[in-house]
């Protein structure tokens, strides 16, 4: 497995005499357009051969893998950059597993800083060395975790990253994400099957990580550098003809993507943990930060863009915070479809057994939670922003929401503020029955669910199994960091 890193290290290396050093737009100071999209590689050399993260795959239904989190000095959009990293890259390595499968993973902290990790979207035990956000793996330490998914765990597109309450945000923003994909033993024949793995950050002077201000962690930072796969804007190819498999993660700290590739043909097949009930024809995708999406694309020849078009996820309290260019439209990959036709056979897909649906019964009982920030007048609390659930901040010993184990909830998340807050629930996968005052027909399955500013969204959520103590809280993870979190616990 160290080979596969060390290939991909080698071929980062490689890439750095052609694409040079590109400086422009590194530094916040010298921009000075913090909110900037522009990619700072955006001059890098349009041919940058399209990268893959190494890939680990289980065997005889274990994973077993050592994930040694350091701050290393990698290749990024053409300049040397000390990044945080799994396994010496960015991302770190795409786990393949299977539903029943365990995963066995030695976490190495070798930081100057506590992290832990989060298995996002799997529903597993969140107890003990399980799916567990309350650890705390020290500088120096190392941590043992073990984690089953279920053998009736959904398939789909899922990964990891810290959870370590404060610092969540920086060390995501750092470069500390990878992929897991949960697959059938039977998948749709494709010619290529690619995973795209979209994060942000920004570069200081000296090439480390830049600290985000007040001000953007109050809106939810987002990077002037927008990477896939740790690159900036690479060049993805292909023949017309061909049928691909994306397998897109957001996972930036806040920012929005709108995904589309104009001139492809785009086929949803899921997100999270839901599944379309037929491969669906879209022009775009919303995934907001912590969501996935699975699909398939016909290749059509040209040549074209992996862009996102932009999202207005609104602005600060009374715009004090700023707001203009978040999360707006910009360019991820070139895509490049040429030569002979290779027409690809074989089925799309086979019976698929439906996603429940949890409005075939009554829910044992409903619930409201309000997403709420609001100025600190509280003492030792000065001005500054404050942001909980029901006018709360995160404390990890109050247990905010006990639940029964075995029981179906229905959650409305209330957001009163004035921009997006994506909502996400650990280990119970929710349902999605309303979203912005829209009643959602077909069963529509997810982790993180976007909840409007001025807007609410009800879900439904089976606490069947995996009783314990978990969490819920924004997926702008400065937000998070800031408070936006609190404890669920499903017990008897
Ligand atoms: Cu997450
Ligand atoms: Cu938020
Ligand atoms: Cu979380």
């Amino acid at each position: 497995m160290s080979d596969g890193i060390n290939r991909r290290q080698s071929l980062q290396m490689g890439a750095v005499g052609a694409a040079g050093i590109i400086m422009g737009g590194v530094g916040l100071s010298q921009t000075g357009l913090p909110w900037s999209t522009r990619p700072v590689g955006n001059n890098a050399d349009p041919d940058l051969p399209w990268e893959q993260p190494a890939v680990l795959q289980s065997q005889n239904g274990v994973l077993r893998t050592e994930l040694v989190v350091s701050r290393t000095e990698v290749e990024l959009a053409g300049v040397r950059a000390h990044m945080l990293t799994y396994n010496g890259s960015v991302p770190g390595p795409t786990w393949r597993i299977r539903p029943g499968d365990r995963l066995e993973v030695r976490l190495v902290n070798n930081l100057d800083q506590p992290t832990n990790l989060h298995t996002h979207g799997l529903a597993v035990s969140p107890e003990g060395n399980g799916d567990n956000p309350f650890l705390s793996i020290g500088p120096g330490e190392s941590f043992e975790y073990r984690i089953e998914l279920p053998e009736s765990h959904p398939t789909g597109v899922f990964w990891y990253h810290p959870h370590h309450h404060g610092t969540v945000a920086d060390q995501v923003f750092g470069g500390l994400y990878g992929t897991i994909l949960v697959e059938d033993d039977e998948e749709i024949p494709v010619s290529r099957d690619r995973v795209l793995v979209i994060s942000d950050t920004t570069l200081a002077q000296g090439g480390g990580v830049a600290p985000g201000s007040h001000g953007q962690v109050m809106m939810g930072r987002e990077g002037e550098l927008l990477l896939v796969n740790g690159q900036s804007r690479p060049q993805l190819s292909a023949q017309p003809g061909e049928r691909e498999r994306w397998r897109v993660v957001n996972a930036c700290t806040s920012r929005y993507l709108r995904l589309a590739a104009p001139g492809q043909e785009l086929l949803l097949l899921g997100m999270d943990s839901g599944h379309e009930k037929s491969p669906r024809r879209v022009d775009d995708v919303l995934l907001t930060p912590g969501n996935r999406a699975d699909l398939l694309v016909n290749m059509l020849p040209g040549t074209g863009e992996l862009v996102t078009l932009g999202y207005n996820r609104g602005s600060g309290m009374m715009g004090m915070m700023g707001n203009a260019d978040l999360s707006g439209p910009a360019t991820l990959a070139t895509v490049v479809v040429k030569g002979d036709d290779i027409p690809i056979d074989g089925h799309i897909m086979g019976e698929r057994i439906p996603d429940p649906d949890l409005r075939d019964r009554e829910p044992d009982s409903r619930r409201e939670i309000t997403m709420t920030m609001g100025m600190g007048g509280g003492r030792g609390m000065g001005n500054a922003m404050v942001f909980g659930f029901d006018d709360r901040p995160f404390d990890h010993e109050r247990i905010d929401q006990s639940v029964t184990t075995g029981t179906v909830e229905e959650w409305t998340i209330r957001n009163p503020t004035t921009m997006d807050h994506p909502f996400h629930l650990h280990v119970w996968p929710m349902q999605i029955t309303e979203e912005g005052g829209v009643r959602v027909e077909e069963p529509t399955w997810r982790d993180v669910v976007n909840v409007p500013a001025g807007g609410s969204t009800t879900v439904l959520i089976d606490f069947a199994s995996h009783p314990g103590r978990s969490v819920y809280h924004c997926h702008i993870l400065d937000h998070e960091d800031t408070g936006m979190m609190a404890v669920v616990a499903s017990g008897q």
